[in-house]
Protein backbone atom coordinates (compact mmCIF):
# COMPACT_ATOMS: atom_id res chain seq x y z
CA UNK A 1 0.00 0.00 0.00
CA UNK A 2 1.47 3.57 -1.01
CA UNK A 3 1.26 5.94 1.87
CA UNK A 4 2.84 9.96 1.63
CA UNK A 5 5.38 8.90 3.96
CA UNK A 6 6.32 5.36 2.15
CA UNK A 7 6.79 5.58 -1.43
CA UNK A 8 6.65 2.04 -2.66
CA UNK A 9 9.65 1.65 -4.43
CA UNK A 10 9.52 -0.06 -8.24
CA UNK A 11 11.03 -3.12 -7.99
CA UNK A 12 8.40 -4.12 -5.01
CA UNK A 13 5.30 -3.11 -7.61
CA UNK A 14 7.42 -5.74 -9.73
CA UNK A 15 7.93 -8.52 -7.31
CA UNK A 16 3.73 -7.60 -5.43
CA UNK A 17 2.17 -7.90 -9.43
CA UNK A 18 3.97 -10.87 -10.70
CA UNK A 19 3.54 -13.24 -7.93
CA UNK A 20 0.04 -12.50 -7.11
CA UNK A 21 -0.11 -12.80 -10.76
CA UNK A 22 1.14 -15.71 -12.07
CA UNK A 23 1.35 -17.92 -8.54
CA UNK A 24 -1.80 -19.63 -9.11
CA UNK A 25 -1.31 -19.58 -13.58
CA UNK A 26 0.80 -22.38 -13.87
CA UNK A 27 3.52 -21.21 -12.18
CA UNK A 28 3.75 -22.03 -8.48
CA UNK A 29 7.11 -21.60 -8.38
CA UNK A 30 7.53 -18.02 -8.53
CA UNK A 31 6.89 -17.81 -4.85
CA UNK A 32 10.63 -19.90 -4.57
CA UNK A 33 13.69 -17.78 -4.49
CA UNK A 34 17.64 -18.61 -3.66
CA UNK A 35 18.67 -17.39 -0.04
CA UNK A 36 22.37 -17.31 0.72
CA UNK A 37 23.78 -17.21 4.04
CA UNK A 38 27.48 -16.77 5.04
CA UNK A 39 29.22 -19.65 7.00
CA UNK A 40 31.22 -17.59 9.15
CA UNK A 41 33.67 -20.83 10.03
CA UNK A 42 35.95 -22.52 10.26
CA UNK A 43 36.31 -20.66 7.18
CA UNK A 44 33.55 -18.46 5.40
CA UNK A 45 31.83 -19.78 2.57
CA UNK A 46 28.39 -18.66 0.85
CA UNK A 47 25.69 -21.55 1.28
CA UNK A 48 22.40 -21.33 -0.76
CA UNK A 49 19.12 -22.82 -0.79
CA UNK A 50 15.28 -22.32 -1.91
CA UNK A 51 12.89 -21.05 0.09
CA UNK A 52 9.57 -19.75 0.08
CA UNK A 53 8.49 -16.49 -0.34
CA UNK A 54 5.14 -15.45 2.54
CA UNK A 55 4.59 -12.03 1.06
CA UNK A 56 5.71 -8.95 2.72
CA UNK A 57 5.24 -7.65 6.15
CA UNK A 58 1.97 -7.55 7.00
CA UNK A 59 0.58 -8.20 3.48
CA UNK A 60 -2.07 -10.47 2.96
CA UNK A 61 -3.91 -11.68 -0.34
CA UNK A 62 -7.30 -9.89 -0.52
CA UNK A 63 -9.87 -10.68 -3.36
CA UNK A 64 -11.03 -6.84 -3.00
CA UNK A 65 -8.31 -4.56 -3.29
CA UNK A 66 -6.39 -3.93 -7.12
CA UNK A 67 -3.38 -4.88 -6.06
CA UNK A 68 -4.40 -8.10 -4.46
CA UNK A 69 -3.09 -7.40 -1.63
CA UNK A 70 -3.85 -5.63 2.20
CA UNK A 71 -2.39 -5.37 5.27
CA UNK A 72 -3.21 -7.75 7.62
CA UNK A 73 -2.94 -5.34 10.71
CA UNK A 74 -5.04 -2.47 10.01
CA UNK A 75 -3.26 0.10 11.87
CA UNK A 76 -0.44 -0.37 9.29
CA UNK A 77 0.53 -0.18 5.88
CA UNK A 78 2.97 -2.63 4.21
CA UNK A 79 7.04 -2.51 3.73
CA UNK A 80 9.61 -3.76 1.57
CA UNK A 81 10.34 -6.84 4.15
CA UNK A 82 10.47 -10.32 2.61
CA UNK A 83 9.16 -12.93 5.15
CA UNK A 84 10.21 -16.34 4.90
CA UNK A 85 9.99 -19.18 7.63
CA UNK A 86 12.42 -21.64 8.84
CA UNK A 87 13.61 -23.71 12.01
CA UNK A 88 15.35 -21.64 14.32
CA UNK A 89 17.84 -24.94 14.76
CA UNK A 90 18.39 -25.18 11.22
CA UNK A 91 22.24 -24.50 9.82
CA UNK A 92 20.81 -21.17 7.90
CA UNK A 93 19.26 -19.99 10.93
CA UNK A 94 22.02 -20.56 13.15
CA UNK A 95 24.72 -19.04 10.12
CA UNK A 96 22.41 -15.61 10.53
CA UNK A 97 22.54 -15.67 14.33
CA UNK A 98 26.63 -16.42 14.52
CA UNK A 99 26.72 -13.46 12.21
CA UNK A 100 24.49 -11.40 14.09
CA UNK A 101 26.20 -11.87 17.38
CA UNK A 102 30.00 -11.54 15.96
CA UNK A 103 29.58 -8.82 13.13
CA UNK A 104 26.10 -6.94 14.73
CA UNK A 105 24.22 -7.77 11.93
CA UNK A 106 23.55 -10.80 9.24
CA UNK A 107 23.87 -10.16 5.96
CA UNK A 108 22.05 -12.73 3.24
CA UNK A 109 21.44 -12.47 -0.52
CA UNK A 110 18.35 -13.26 -2.71
CA UNK A 111 18.50 -14.72 -6.46
CA UNK A 112 14.80 -15.44 -7.65
CA UNK A 113 14.11 -15.85 -11.17
CA UNK A 114 10.56 -15.32 -12.35
CA UNK A 115 10.05 -16.73 -15.80
CA UNK A 116 7.03 -16.01 -17.12
CA UNK A 117 7.58 -12.39 -16.51
CA UNK A 118 11.30 -12.91 -17.47
CA UNK A 119 12.53 -10.84 -14.58
CA UNK A 120 15.76 -11.30 -12.00
CA UNK A 121 16.12 -9.56 -8.75
CA UNK A 122 19.32 -9.90 -6.44
CA UNK A 123 18.19 -8.15 -3.02
CA UNK A 124 20.96 -7.37 -0.57
CA UNK A 125 19.17 -7.70 2.31
CA UNK A 126 20.13 -7.51 6.94
CA UNK A 127 18.04 -11.21 8.08
CA UNK A 128 16.31 -11.52 11.03
CA UNK A 129 14.97 -14.33 13.33
CA UNK A 130 11.64 -13.92 15.33
CA UNK A 131 11.73 -17.09 17.01
CA UNK A 132 9.27 -18.64 20.08
CA UNK A 133 9.45 -16.07 22.89
CA UNK A 134 10.75 -18.73 24.78
CA UNK A 135 13.69 -19.58 22.30
CA UNK A 136 16.94 -17.56 23.52
CA UNK A 137 17.13 -15.85 20.55
CA UNK A 138 13.88 -13.97 20.95
CA UNK A 139 15.07 -10.65 22.56
CA UNK A 140 17.63 -10.31 19.48
CA UNK A 141 15.00 -9.79 17.35
CA UNK A 142 15.00 -5.81 16.72
CA UNK A 143 11.33 -5.40 15.16
CA UNK A 144 11.56 -1.67 15.77
CA UNK A 145 13.80 -1.12 12.97
CA UNK A 146 11.50 -3.41 10.73
CA UNK A 147 7.84 -2.04 11.67
CA UNK A 148 5.78 -0.75 8.38
CA UNK A 149 4.35 2.73 8.13
CA UNK A 150 1.13 3.91 10.06
CA UNK A 151 -1.67 3.23 7.22
CA UNK A 152 -1.96 6.90 7.02
CA UNK A 153 -0.52 10.06 8.20
CA UNK A 154 -4.04 11.92 9.67
CA UNK A 155 -4.97 8.05 11.80
CA UNK A 156 -4.12 8.85 15.30
CA UNK A 157 -1.18 7.21 16.51
CA UNK A 158 -1.61 2.93 16.55
CA UNK A 159 -1.13 0.41 18.96
CA UNK A 160 2.82 -0.79 18.20
CA UNK A 161 3.17 -3.62 15.23
CA UNK A 162 2.14 -6.91 17.07
CA UNK A 163 5.22 -8.85 16.18
CA UNK A 164 3.57 -11.89 17.82
CA UNK A 165 0.65 -12.05 15.71
CA UNK A 166 2.82 -11.50 12.55
CA UNK A 167 4.37 -14.74 13.43
CA UNK A 168 1.20 -16.63 14.58
CA UNK A 169 -0.55 -15.52 11.01
CA UNK A 170 2.45 -16.89 8.97
CA UNK A 171 2.88 -20.17 11.14
CA UNK A 172 -0.89 -20.82 11.10
CA UNK A 173 -0.87 -20.71 6.80
CA UNK A 174 2.18 -23.73 6.87
CA UNK A 175 1.07 -26.77 5.75
CA UNK A 176 0.31 -29.67 7.54
CA UNK A 177 3.30 -31.35 6.35
CA UNK A 178 5.61 -28.40 7.07
CA UNK A 179 4.17 -27.68 10.71
CA UNK A 180 4.65 -31.88 10.94
CA UNK A 181 8.69 -30.20 9.63
CA UNK A 182 9.05 -28.50 12.86
CA UNK A 183 8.54 -31.30 15.08
CA UNK A 184 11.13 -33.52 13.83
CA UNK A 185 14.89 -33.58 15.29
CA UNK A 186 16.99 -30.86 14.29
CA UNK A 187 17.34 -30.39 10.37
CA UNK A 188 20.67 -31.71 9.04
CA UNK A 189 21.28 -33.67 11.93
CA UNK A 190 22.00 -37.73 11.77
CA UNK A 191 18.92 -39.94 10.94
CA UNK A 192 17.79 -42.20 13.71
CA UNK A 193 17.68 -45.08 11.31
CA UNK A 194 20.58 -43.44 8.81
CA UNK A 195 22.82 -46.65 9.82
CA UNK A 196 19.54 -49.23 8.25
CA UNK A 197 18.46 -46.98 5.56
CA UNK A 198 20.51 -46.61 1.64
CA UNK A 199 21.47 -42.89 2.23
CA UNK A 200 22.67 -43.08 -1.42
CA UNK A 201 18.99 -43.41 -2.43
CA UNK A 202 18.43 -39.73 -2.02
CA UNK A 203 17.43 -38.48 -5.32
CA UNK A 204 17.65 -41.66 -7.30
CA UNK A 205 14.32 -42.89 -6.67
CA UNK A 206 11.75 -42.36 -4.14
CA UNK A 207 11.05 -46.27 -2.83
CA UNK A 208 12.36 -45.60 0.23
CA UNK A 209 10.57 -42.61 1.40
CA UNK A 210 7.73 -42.81 3.12
CA UNK A 211 7.45 -45.72 4.91
CA UNK A 212 7.97 -45.87 9.25
CA UNK A 213 11.97 -46.66 8.89
CA UNK A 214 12.52 -43.09 6.51
CA UNK A 215 10.06 -41.35 8.42
CA UNK A 216 9.90 -42.05 12.41
CA UNK A 217 7.63 -39.28 13.03
CA UNK A 218 4.58 -37.97 12.09
CA UNK A 219 4.42 -36.04 8.40
CA UNK A 220 1.23 -34.00 8.96
CA UNK A 221 0.25 -32.36 12.17
CA UNK A 222 -3.73 -30.77 12.24
CA UNK A 223 -3.58 -26.56 11.97
CA UNK A 224 -3.71 -25.30 15.56
CA UNK A 225 -6.55 -25.20 17.16
CA UNK A 226 -7.59 -28.24 15.50
CA UNK A 227 -5.29 -30.61 17.72
CA UNK A 228 -7.40 -33.32 19.74
CA UNK A 229 -5.35 -35.94 21.18
CA UNK A 230 -2.63 -35.04 23.97
CA UNK A 231 0.52 -36.28 21.35
CA UNK A 232 -0.59 -33.97 18.53
CA UNK A 233 -1.17 -31.06 20.84
CA UNK A 234 2.10 -31.10 22.34
CA UNK A 235 3.72 -32.14 19.05
CA UNK A 236 2.56 -28.71 17.35
CA UNK A 237 3.64 -26.85 20.86
CA UNK A 238 6.95 -28.66 20.01
CA UNK A 239 6.61 -27.36 16.24
CA UNK A 240 5.68 -23.77 17.38
CA UNK A 241 8.36 -23.59 19.30
CA UNK A 242 11.45 -24.86 16.86
CA UNK A 243 9.41 -21.91 13.95
CA UNK A 244 11.13 -19.09 12.91
CA UNK A 245 10.00 -16.14 11.23
CA UNK A 246 12.60 -14.79 9.02
CA UNK A 247 12.14 -11.03 8.07
CA UNK A 248 14.52 -9.87 5.12
CA UNK A 249 15.16 -6.28 5.15
CA UNK A 250 16.58 -5.27 1.46
CA UNK A 251 18.94 -2.45 1.23
CA UNK A 252 20.16 -2.94 -2.03
CA UNK A 253 17.42 -4.35 -5.28
CA UNK A 254 19.22 -5.11 -8.63
CA UNK A 255 16.71 -5.50 -11.45
CA UNK A 256 17.20 -7.72 -14.42
CA UNK A 257 14.50 -7.01 -16.99
CA UNK A 258 15.46 -9.62 -20.20
CA UNK A 259 12.25 -8.91 -21.78
CA UNK A 260 13.20 -5.28 -22.25
CA UNK A 261 16.86 -5.74 -21.79
CA UNK A 262 16.94 -3.16 -18.90
CA UNK A 263 18.39 -3.30 -15.73
CA UNK A 264 18.19 -0.99 -12.59
CA UNK A 265 19.70 -0.75 -9.14
CA UNK A 266 17.80 0.39 -6.11
CA UNK A 267 19.15 1.70 -3.29
CA UNK A 268 17.52 2.27 0.14
CA UNK A 269 18.74 6.27 1.63
CA UNK A 270 18.92 6.37 5.54
CA UNK A 271 17.37 3.22 6.69
CA UNK A 272 13.73 2.46 7.78
CA UNK A 273 13.05 4.84 10.62
CA UNK A 274 9.28 5.04 11.72
CA UNK A 275 8.55 2.97 8.95
CA UNK A 276 9.83 5.63 6.18
CA UNK A 277 11.75 4.68 2.99
CA UNK A 278 13.48 6.47 0.73
CA UNK A 279 14.74 4.45 -2.81
CA UNK A 280 16.69 5.90 -5.22
CA UNK A 281 17.05 4.08 -8.84
CA UNK A 282 20.17 3.93 -10.64
CA UNK A 283 19.74 2.51 -14.94
CA UNK A 284 22.68 0.20 -15.05
CA UNK A 285 24.14 -1.58 -18.68
CA UNK A 286 22.51 -5.19 -18.90
C1 LIG B 1 11.11 -25.39 -3.37
C2 LIG B 1 11.70 -25.43 -2.01
C3 LIG B 1 11.25 -24.54 -1.04
C4 LIG B 1 11.80 -24.55 0.25
N1 LIG B 1 11.38 -23.65 1.18
C5 LIG B 1 11.97 -23.61 2.40
C6 LIG B 1 11.61 -22.61 3.35
O1 LIG B 1 10.74 -21.75 3.12
N2 LIG B 1 12.26 -22.61 4.53
C7 LIG B 1 13.24 -23.53 4.83
O2 LIG B 1 13.80 -23.46 5.94
N3 LIG B 1 13.61 -24.48 3.96
C8 LIG B 1 13.01 -24.54 2.75
N4 LIG B 1 13.37 -25.48 1.83
C9 LIG B 1 14.44 -26.44 2.20
C10 LIG B 1 15.81 -25.77 2.03
O3 LIG B 1 16.03 -25.48 0.66
C11 LIG B 1 16.97 -26.60 2.55
O4 LIG B 1 17.01 -27.82 1.88
C12 LIG B 1 16.91 -26.88 4.03
O5 LIG B 1 16.15 -25.93 4.72
C13 LIG B 1 18.28 -26.96 4.60
O6 LIG B 1 18.85 -25.69 4.63
P1 LIG B 1 20.09 -25.32 5.56
O7 LIG B 1 20.77 -26.61 5.95
O8 LIG B 1 20.98 -24.48 4.74
O9 LIG B 1 19.55 -24.60 6.76
C14 LIG B 1 12.83 -25.49 0.54
C15 LIG B 1 13.28 -26.38 -0.43
C16 LIG B 1 12.72 -26.35 -1.69
C17 LIG B 1 13.23 -27.33 -2.69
Amino acid sequence: MATNTSPVPQWKELITQTTVAHRTKEEGSVLYYVLSTVNLGPSIRPQARYVVHRGFVNEQRSKTTESGVEPAQADYGMNTCLLTTTDIRSPKAQQILKQQQQEGEAHVEIAWWMEKAQLQFRLACTAHLLPHADNEHYMGFDGSKLVPPPASLSSKRPTSFDWAFERSRIFEKMSLGLLASFARPTPGSEHPNGNEIDAEGAGKDHEDGLNDKANPWPMELPKPGDAETKADQDALALSDKNFALVVLAPYKVDVLDLVRSKRSVFELQGGRSGGNEHWTAKRVVP
